[in-house]
């Protein structure tokens, strides 16, 4: 399966083009997005059958695991060959696996210093300042990333990182972000049933930014809905592939980046990007969030 054909691709950047159809790497560390799995073999697996599909775009945190998946993904794909890894910062894990935001110019550059280690590279492709937070840890919530992005972008001109984006952010956050150095990608929380980010999605587009919806099929909470469930019978496909299939439907900006710790569910998702949803498919699921 060539790039081609994983929902055509997109230029995040000169030198950054990327099958739409990605994968995120974060199943890949053990339960809890802590320590080694429990099938290494697999792992790499799941990463070497991606690539070989054509997926080109592997997104990762150097906090899961922590160190974990980048060491993974080294193993498995370094020297990387035309694959772009995008990794963020913004956290580290704590004693009891928690993830404390960590943003203080030297904890990123710490953190920057770790991916480049662990990932075997000497810079960076791509690195998203995860802000966000509130009380469900995934939102974003109103606040100055000047300091925190101010200090990424200084890593840039150093030419430890290649180019930057955003996580976890509102439409200001973006725009506070743009008027201190280009971004090439923003990763919110977004899928068939949690929505909100069709303006932010809309007005990057516009720019050429992409958009990486993070939590595709649900993420630790799998989407779960009648609606899904009759369309994909519908459709002869399982629920999973159809939620893939209506993110890559969105918008062409839309890089889809679901996850999984398995060869089969990997090639499955990858079926999402040869799917043609109808009208009437899209409608219904465009009611999920209604
Ligand atoms: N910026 C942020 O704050 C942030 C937050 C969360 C995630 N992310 C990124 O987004 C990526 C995607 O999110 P995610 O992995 O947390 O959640 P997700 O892609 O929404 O869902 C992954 C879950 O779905 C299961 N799954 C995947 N394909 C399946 C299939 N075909 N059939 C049945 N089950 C399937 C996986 O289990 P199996 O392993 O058993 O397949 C796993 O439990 C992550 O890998 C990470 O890179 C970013």
């Amino acid at each position: 399966m060539a790039a081609n054909t994983l929902g055509g691709t997109f230029t995040m950047a000169d030198g950054l083009t990327v099958a739409r159809m990605g994968y995120g790497a974060m199943q890949l560390a053990g339960p809890g997005v802590w320590g080694p799995p429990s099938d290494r073999d697999e792992a790499v697996a799941v990463l070497r059958t991606a690539v070989e599909a054509g997926v080109n775009h592997i997104d990762t945190a150097d906090f899961y695991g922590p160190h974990v998946t980048n060491e993974i993904i080294r193993e498995a794909l370094a020297p990387y060959d035309g694959v772009h890894v995008v990794t963020k910062v913004g956290a580290v894990r704590d004693e009891q696996g928690g993830w404390p935001h960590a943003r203080s110019p030297r904890q990123l550059r710490e953190q920057v210093e770790s991916n480049l280690r662990t990932l075997g590279v000497a810079a960076l492709d791509v690195v998203n300042l995860r802000v966000g937070g509130g009380p469900d840890g995934h939102s974003p919530v109103p606040g100055s990333l000047a300091e925190p992005f101010g200090a990424l972008a200084e890593m840039r001109q150093e030419g430890l990182i290649k180019h930057l984006g955003v996580s976890v952010v509102d439409a200001d956050q973006v725009a506070e972000a743009q008027a201190i150095a280009p971004i090439v990608t923003v990763q919110n929380w977004y899928n068939v049933a949690h929505r909100g980010d069709e303006a932010l999605i809309a007005s990057l587009g516009q720019q050429g930014v992409s958009y990486a919806p993070f939590w595709p099929l649900g993420g630790f909470k799998p989407v779960q809905s009648e609606v899904l469930d009759a369309v994909a019978e519908s459709v002869g496909a399982s629920p999973k592939v159809v939620a893939i299939a209506w993110l890559l439907h969105q918008a062409a900006n839309i890089l889809v980046i679901p996850g999984t710790s398995s060869v089969a569910h990997l090639r499955e998702n990858l079926s999402a990007a040869e799917m043609t949803l109808p009208a009437q498919a899209l409608a219904e699921l465009d009611g999920i969030a209604a």
